[in-house]
């Protein structure tokens, strides 16, 4: 769909491979390009156009969204973390440029995000990107995605509850992919209050249901179809939904937040089809 539209557009905002310092700006374009589903840059793209945006106004938010992703995924895959080697079917990024390099392509990518959304360049308005920083930093900061991580791991080896269960997945997850679709409405220069109080919503019930997704596929699938080790939350003693309600009661789960998810969606103007489309790709994917 707009994956090559997406990666075209990492491919422009990050910074040269051959500026310096080289190692950096190559850790973070190892971490970004050549790999990822693109499913947040997608859903920017999907509600921007579902409005009536033009895809060239959405380039920079969907990237933004794909760097902070990224950057996430960096520090996720750390040993003081979940201690993953694989990443992408590749080495994880402490693996390929060590400790260190990994730690600060992550934080620069993040600062790169804010940066381009920021850009006085950006064809969008001074209003509208100083909207969209705020919903990021929002989204990714203490109370949300990061909060997110830090509930994650304090829930090692503990047997949570399934209401402390969803607040980490709606945190460390669910609020980034809301805030890509809400990046996506205000972009699109069409999205008044009630359009984007929805699009906030929809992204939280699609949000929760990948990470149920993400859950499920780290016992059933397999690492050549992930790119990333199976099996890794149960060794970690990670408080998943699986191991907190089994298999079955989880893809119950999955199915409960896309029929609400469709459900916010019918109250949407615009053309949601895409957005539709992407929704039951994320609870029916296997990769
Ligand atoms: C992995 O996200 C981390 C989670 C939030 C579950 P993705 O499954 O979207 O990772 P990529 O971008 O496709 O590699
Ligand atoms: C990652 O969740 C969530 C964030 C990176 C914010 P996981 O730890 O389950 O992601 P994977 O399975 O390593 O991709
Ligand atoms: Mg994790
Ligand atoms: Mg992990
Ligand atoms: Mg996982």
């Amino acid at each position: 769909m707009y994956i090559q539209r997406a990666e075209s557009a990492l491919d422009r905002f990050l910074p040269p491979a051959h500026e310096e310092p080289v190692r950096l700006h190559e850790a973070m374009r190892y971490a970004c390009l050549n790999g990822g589903k693109r499913i947040r840059a997608m859903l920017t793209y999907a509600a921007g156009t579902a409005l009536g945006g033009d895809l060239s106004d959405l380039d920079i938010p969907a990237s933004a969204v794909e760097m902070i992703h990224a950057y996430s995924l960096i520090h996720d895959d750390l040993p003081a973390m979940d201690d993953d080697e694989l990443r992408r079917g590749r080495p994880t990024c402490h693996i390929a440029y060590g400790e260190a390099t990994a730690i600060l392509a992550g934080d620069a990518l993040q600062t790169r995000a804010f940066e381009i959304l920021a850009d006085a360049d950006s064809p969008v308005s001074d209003e509208c990107r100083s909207r969209m920083v705020a919903v990021l930093a929002q989204a990714v900061g203490s109370t949300g995605m990061v909060g997110g991580q830090v509930l994650d791991m304090a829930g090692e080896k503990r047997s949570l509850g399934l209401e402390d269960l969803r607040k980490i997945h709606d945190s460390k997850t669910g609020a980034l992919i809301a805030a890509a679709v809400v990046m996506g409405g205000l972009g699109s220069r069409h999205a008044d209050p009630s359009i984007l109080a929805a699009y906030e919503q929809f992204g939280r019930e699609i949000g929760t249901a990948f990470q149920i997704v993400d859950d499920v596929l780290d016992e059933t699938g397999d690492t050549e179809t992930l790119g990333k080790p199976t099996g890794s939350d149960r060794q970690a003693g990670k408080s998943t939904y699986p191991a907190a309600i089994g298999l079955e009661k989880s893809r119950h789960s999955i199915r409960e937040h896309y029929r609400m998810a469709l459900k916010i969606l019918e109250s949407v103007p615009g053309d949601a089809r895409l957005l539709r489309d992407i929704a039951h790709l994320v609870v029916d994917r296997s990769f």
